[in-house]
Formats: C-alpha cells, structure tokens, sequence
C-alpha cells in the first residue's frame, strides 16, 4: 500500500490539495478530520468543548491506525495537530509518503484568521496564536515529512504537479 499523506499546520491546504489530486492521481480522498467527526458523532469543536482536547486525540490515532490497515492506496489529509504525538509519527511512517504543507504565518492568517470551526484560534489574538504554535511545530512536521512542499504563492495547479513529479520519481 502506498499512501500520500498531506500534513501541516491549519489552512495549508491538504484538504483542498487533497481532494484535487485525489482527481488527479485518481486515488480515493480520506481527511483525518472529517473521519474522526464521523467516530465521535459531533464537530471537532464541539468535542474539545464537550469532552476535552485528549479525547480528540485519542480519536485521531484510533483513526490513523485504522489507516494503517488499508490494502489500497488513498490521499489522505491530516489534522494539524496529527503529527504531534511520536506514536502517530511511527504510525505515519507505516501508512505511507509523508509531504508537508508548509506556509508562513502570513499566508496561514490571510486564509483563517477569522474561521470559528478550529478551537484552537478561537482566542483574542489568533495572528499570535498561529506563530506561535507554527514554530513550535514547524520541526515536528519537519521530522515526519518525506518530502517538504512550499505553498506560498502558489496555485493549487503548481502544488499538485509538484507533488505528482515527486511521486512518480520514487516509483
Ligand atoms: C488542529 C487542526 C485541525 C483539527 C483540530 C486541531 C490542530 O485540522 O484537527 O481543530 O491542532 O492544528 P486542520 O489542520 O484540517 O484545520
């Protein structure tokens, strides 16, 4: 089985990157997000107000190992925070090729500075909230990534090809 997984920070761009190479390649699309709503039955929001950020971490390596399992080969986009813990790391390295999404601050505000559906930027100062977080973990996608794609300023079109390029190389 071989996978492409999209990692990094919120409003990189793996779902929407994600759902257009899924046409591309044409491989099924999976979104970490969207199958860990599916297993808790409620919103990511409404988990961590109801049942606390551990319990939507939980979640989510109980949906990445789920992953692991597959026989055939998907696009799969993560949450942002999925690399985080060493054990969905490990996980990661087993499911398949890992790019990393990588934006500057900038870019990542422009695009959801004042989105309400990612608990984590539900603060008073979200452009702070979001360098701050993004440095804390741009070196743990570093570590998880195969391969480190640049995203800014580039259109979806570019990022694709690039991807794809990268992908048939290691074939
Ligand atoms: C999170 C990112 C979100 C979602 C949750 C936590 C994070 O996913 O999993 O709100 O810790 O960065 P996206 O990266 O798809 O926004």
């Amino acid at each position: 089985m071989h996978n492409i997984i999209l990692i990094g920070f919120m409003g990189c761009g793996k779902s929407t990157v994600g759902v257009k190479l899924s046409y591309h390649l044409r491989l099924p699309f999976l979104d970490t997000d969207k199958l860990c709503e599916q297993k808790m039955g409620k919103t990511i929001r409404e988990t961590f107000e109801q049942d606390g950020e551990s319990f939507f971490r939980e979640t989510e390596t109980e949906v990445l190992r789920s992953l692991s399992d597959g026989k055939n080969a998907n696009i799969i986009a993560t949450g942002g925070g999925l690399p985080l813990r060493d054990i969905n790391r490990n996980i990661l390295k087993d499911v398949g090729t890992v790019f990393y999404l990588r934006a500057t601050p900038e870019t990542i505000f422009d695009r959801i500075g004042q989105d309400t559906k990612r608990p984590l930027l539900l603060c008073e100062d979200p452009k702070k909230r979001i360098e701050s977080l993004l440095k804390e973990r741009d070196p743990i996608y570093m570590e998880a990534a195969d391969h480190v794609i640049d995203v800014d300023g580039k259109d979806f079109r570019r990022i694709i090809r690039e991807i794809a390029s990268l992908c048939k190389e290691q074939k």
